[in-house]
């Protein structure tokens, strides 16, 4: 049915494939870093510079330009530009990638890597280059008062009530590359079948830690995944 009502849920998996680390895998970022030292507000109120290097570290991984949308990415823009029903894209990943592959528009849950909020003024910027703890606000000119856009752990996620309200309404619930460890990202799955008439479905590289919630699953990379099911979605009509 082609007026079906979808919302996308994506995590790091999705762009594996295009040279950024994920989080949990083996060779993830919590394996060589501890969260509770770079991304929680106890974190950057105890040492900022740490803080700042670690996304100075990731948002300049972010900007080689080797590290561009991949298939999976491209085949999310084609879905959301094609298909006649709504489409919501919710990412936890603080990349540009759905962006930069034609996305024109989702929910950054957690931020995003290249901008920076303003503690004094409460302005979000975008924002490129290394930030310090002198770097000053584009909008108001505070000294020291930046930090990245991300939600750290233990904050308040970014648009939960528009998120909640189109699970309460979707008809297909599909998650992408996550490992479903983190909350509340991966109790959506739960609040879509609560509907009482999503279908749900896991693509993942290898079953989450929700997997046995969904109704069906599919494995293999996303760059594989993605674009099968778009194609079966747009001229299937599934
Ligand atoms: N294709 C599809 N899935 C993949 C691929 C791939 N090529 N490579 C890895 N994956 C899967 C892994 O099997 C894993 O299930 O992507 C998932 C990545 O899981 P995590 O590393 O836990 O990343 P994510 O689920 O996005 O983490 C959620 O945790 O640390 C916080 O804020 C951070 O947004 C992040 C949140």
């Amino acid at each position: 049915m082609k007026d079906r009502r979808i919302v996308i849920l994506t995590g790091a998996g999705i762009s594996k494939e295009s040279g950024l680390d994920t989080f949990r895998d083996p060779d993830g970022i919590w394996a060589r870093l501890r969260i509770e030292d770079v991304a929680t507000p106890e974190a950057f109120a105890r040492a900022p510079g740490r803080v700042h290097d670690f996304y100075n570290y990731r948002r300049s991984g972010l900007l080689d330009p080797a590290v561009a949308p991949n298939a999976a990415h491209l085949a999310l823009a084609r879905l959301q530009q094609d298909w006649p029903g709504e489409v919501l894209l919710v990412t936890q990943n603080i990349d540009d990638l759905h962006e930069r592959a034609g996305s024109p528009a989702l929910i950054h849950m957690h931020g995003e890597l290249l901008k920076a909020r303003c503690l004094a003024c409460g302005s979000v910027s975008p924002w490129r280059e290394a930030m310090t703890v002198d770097s000053l606000c584009p909008a108001c000119g505070a000294d020291g008062t930046l930090r990245v856009h991300v939600v750290w752990f233990g904050e308040m996620p970014l648009e939960m009530e528009r998120i909640y309200d189109a699970l309460a309404a979707c008809d297909l619930f599909v998650s992408i590359g996550t490992s479903g460890n983190v909350y509340p990202a991966a109790g959506f799955v739960a609040e879509a079948r609560g509907n009482g008439r999503a279908h749900t479905v896991e693509l993942n590289l290898e079953p989450s830690e929700s997997h046995s919630l969904f109704a069906e699953c599919r494995y293999g990379p996303a760059t594989q995944q993605v674009p099968a099911f778009v194609e079966e979605m747009l001229h299937d009509g599934r």
